[in-house]
């Protein structure tokens, strides 16, 4: 059975995990205050500050990273505006601490516009690329592949650039301000309580306490900033802000506290091991001071934290466990990302830091690291730095590795494309072939009816065309008749009356032939109408079956199919695009391992040809060069050497009068004179 603890219900693993907390509730937690010099504490602090200050590569490298944003941005987000704020603006950051980055823009939805973010720097080759929607400030973080800078990016969140700006004012306010938080913040991180991932305080909230201590310290280090009769009141994302900040804070109050970073130190532990603050009160450094918690309307709810620890049922803590109003944002607890185990922590590493230093313990024994690897490695900027040490024949080998590694990636880019292209025709094809046969069916189905109506047009017309006399002979004869019939006859030539009634009724005959004939000629026509028709039909299912293929199958398999080898060429492409980064990495090495070996070659060549001259001055007869020389004879490169050792050319003194004169007379016309160049003269030398 599991050994539960009477007084506060903690299990034996619990007890185990938060020794000092659990001896503190029982009543059992004895550290003495102990006389400690803080001199040495001071001194230890300052020097891990000093460390912590931004290398010129480091910042370089920061602001390329800022200006290449703000050019895909700019193109990407039309009227946008990027703006580095958090520690590495205010001067209160680490070594290893991120880049914070926000991008102001309103044309779509900050959502779809950190969506978008995400896939670019993916497409950039940037590492760990993750968005996180659903964070109360939604962002996307990344890692700069180079030198392992984490950066985050959001959008429209400007009141962090105004609460950057307070926090720039407060370090400015007093030296001890950022040796101060650096140390908080660096006992934080390495002690596994600075992620608010993980359920406890966020960097920004550790910086907030700390600056509440240097407020309420005694005497204060630090002034209220946000004090002041004439309000700042500023609309930021429809909400008004009191945004008040006092330009000259150092005129506020002129601090008389002298401690040192150590006595301040100790006793910011002191105070968190010993006087607990949040049972009553809030941190709010816009007041500067702790408020009460009833004032602020924020008790702390339940369940509270031992409750929640002991009850497996209550998984959550209670809002407002560990209070801290943001400055501007008076809304926002900084706590409520806390969870049981994180503000459990919390209270187990105040003790702890607590007692070390009690005990004589060192700054780095505070800070020794809990969770190696919650800690960033420090950023890199030597590009070479793991090359170093390794045999060139090594980098050698890793190269060929990497160039058959690249080799197999391109070659898998070509597989993959024409699997693509073949996808992308197959589903064109089964489209069109699905179009064919629609049309087929058409076709085919028009040419039934058509032949039924041609069987009865020919019916119909073979019915009445049995006796078929042409209409054009019908025509002409009934002219004819109604010519005899109708023409001015005279009284002997007139036809007899049997004559007209015979002619009357072959006119009325051929009247009713005409009107037979005309329609069998009809009838005929349509026929040959319907025909032509159907022979065309059948013509054209001919081609639309030549046409068509045995293609058969869902078009959408392959469109899916076409979607999926996309996404692998992207992340292939990737692996193209690493690989290439680090070949070019590799060989930039071996090309400077090259030139040095050359430079070293040259220069070993070079005292190796010195020595050779010195000894050959040594063994030219001077004389007998001046006099070639005074003489006009040729000399050697080696007798050069010697003559300009000895003195050089004024040292001959037999030079020919005649050459000299000649020469007297170049220099004269080609007006070379000794006098300072042009750009050495003044007005005074004229
Ligand atoms: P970070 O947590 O990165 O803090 O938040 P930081 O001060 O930059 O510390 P390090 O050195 O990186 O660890 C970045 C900024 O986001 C804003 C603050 O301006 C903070 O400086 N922020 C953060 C808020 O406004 N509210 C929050 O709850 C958290
Ligand atoms: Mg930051």
């Amino acid at each position: 059975m599991e050994q539960i603890c009477k007084i506060t219900g903690m299990s034996m693993a619990q007890q185990k995990k938060w020794p000092l907390f659990h001896s503190l509730l029982t009543d059992k937690l004895v550290i003495n205050r102990a006389e400690i010099s803080t001199d040495k504490l001071s001194k230890e602090i300052m020097q891990f500050c000093s460390r912590q200050e931004t290398t010129d590569e480091i910042q370089e490298r920061k602001d390329a990273i800022i200006s290449h944003l703000k050019k895909r941005f700019n193109r990407k987000f039309n009227g946008s505006k990027l703006t580095a704020f958090g520690s590495s603006e205010s001067g209160l950051g680490l070594k290893n601490g991120d880049i914070d980055l926000c991008l102001e823009f309103k044309g779509e939805k900050p959502k779809k516009v950190l969506t978008k973010i995400a896939r670019m720097l993916r497409e950039d080759g940037m590492e760990d690329v993750t968005l996180i929607a659903h964070a109360k400030v939604p962002i996307v973080k990344f890692t700069d592949s180079r030198t392992k800078i984490p950066i985050d990016i959001s959008i429209n969140n400007s009141l962090a650039i105004y609460n950057t700006s307070l926090l720039k004012l407060y370090n400015d306010c007093d030296v001890r301000v950022r040796p101060f938080v650096l140390a908080i913040k660096n006992w934080a991180l390495h002690r596994g309580i600075c992620n608010a991932a993980y359920g406890t305080f966020s960097s920004y909230a550790w910086t907030l306490i700390a600056l509440q201590f240097l407020q309420t310290s005694n005497p204060p280090v630090l002034p209220n900033i946000q004090q002041g009769d004439k309000r700042i009141l500023r609309e930021v994302e429809g909400t008004i802000y009191d945004l008040t900040m006092n330009e000259n804070p150092a005129d506020l109050i002129k601090s008389d506290n002298s401690d040192n970073i150590g006595d301040l130190i100790i006793d910011f532990f002191d105070q968190f091991s010993n006087n607990w603050p949040w049972d009553e009160n809030v941190i709010s450094i816009r007041s500067g001071k702790m408020i009460s918690r009833k004032e602020k309307n924020w008790e702390e709810d339940k369940p509270k934290l031992i409750d929640a620890l002991v009850d497996e049922n209550k998984l959550r803590l209670g809002k407002h466990s560990l209070p801290v109003e943001d400055p501007f944002d008076h809304l926002h607890d900084l706590s409520r990302v806390l969870r049981t185990e994180g503000v459990m922590d919390i209270r187990e590493e105040f003790l702890r830091a607590y007692r070390v230093l009690n005990e004589g313990g060192s700054w780095s024994e505070v800070v020794k690291t809990k969770f190696p690897e919650l800690v960033n490695d420090s950023p890199k900027t030597d590009l070479f730095e793991d090359l170093r040490e390794i045999p060139k024949q090594e980098v050698i080998d890793k190269l060929e590795i990497l160039q058959d590694q690249l080799n197999e990636v391109e070659s898998k880019i070509k597989v993959r494309k024409s699997e693509r292209n073949n996808a992308i025709e197959m589903s064109k094809a089964i489209r069109k072939n699905a179009e064919l046969k629609n049309e087929e069916n058409k076709l085919g189905n028009s040419l039934k009816p058509r032949r039924d109506k041609i069987e009865k047009v020919k019916k119909e017309r073979d019915s009445v065309n049995n006796n078929y006399i042409p209409v054009h002979w019908i025509e002409d004869e009934m002219m004819k008749v109604f010519y005899r019939l109708t023409e001015d006859v005279d009284q002997m030539s007139a036809p007899s009356l049997k004559k007209e009634k015979e002619l009357f009724s072959w006119f009325f005959e051929l009247q009713s032939m005409h009107q037979h004939s005309k329609k069998t000629r009809e009838l005929h026509n349509q026929f040959i109408k319907l025909l032509d028709e159907q022979k065309d039909t059948l013509d054209e299912l001919d081609l639309v079956k030549k046409s068509s293929n045995e293609l058969f199958g869902n078009y959408e398999n392959f469109d899916d199919l076409a979607h999926k080898l996309l996404l692998e060429l992207n992340s292939i492409h990737n692996e193209k695009r690493t690989l290439r980064r680090e070949i070019g990495r590799l060989e930039a090495w071996l090309r400077i391992c090259d030139r040095k070996k050359r430079d070293r070659k040259k220069s070993n060549y070079r005292k190796q040809n010195n020595r050779n001259i010195s000894k050959t001055r040594s063994s030219v007869n001077i004389e007998e060069v001046k006099s070639r020389a005074s003489s006009g004879e040729s000399i050697s490169l080696s007798d050069l050497g010697a003559l300009l050792n000895s003195g050089g050319f004024s040292s001959i003194q037999n030079v020919g009068k005649e050459k000299s004169e000649r020469k007297k007379k170049k220099k004269m016309n080609n007006n070379f004179t000794a006098s300072r160049g042009k750009r050495g003269r003044s007005k005074k030398n004229y």
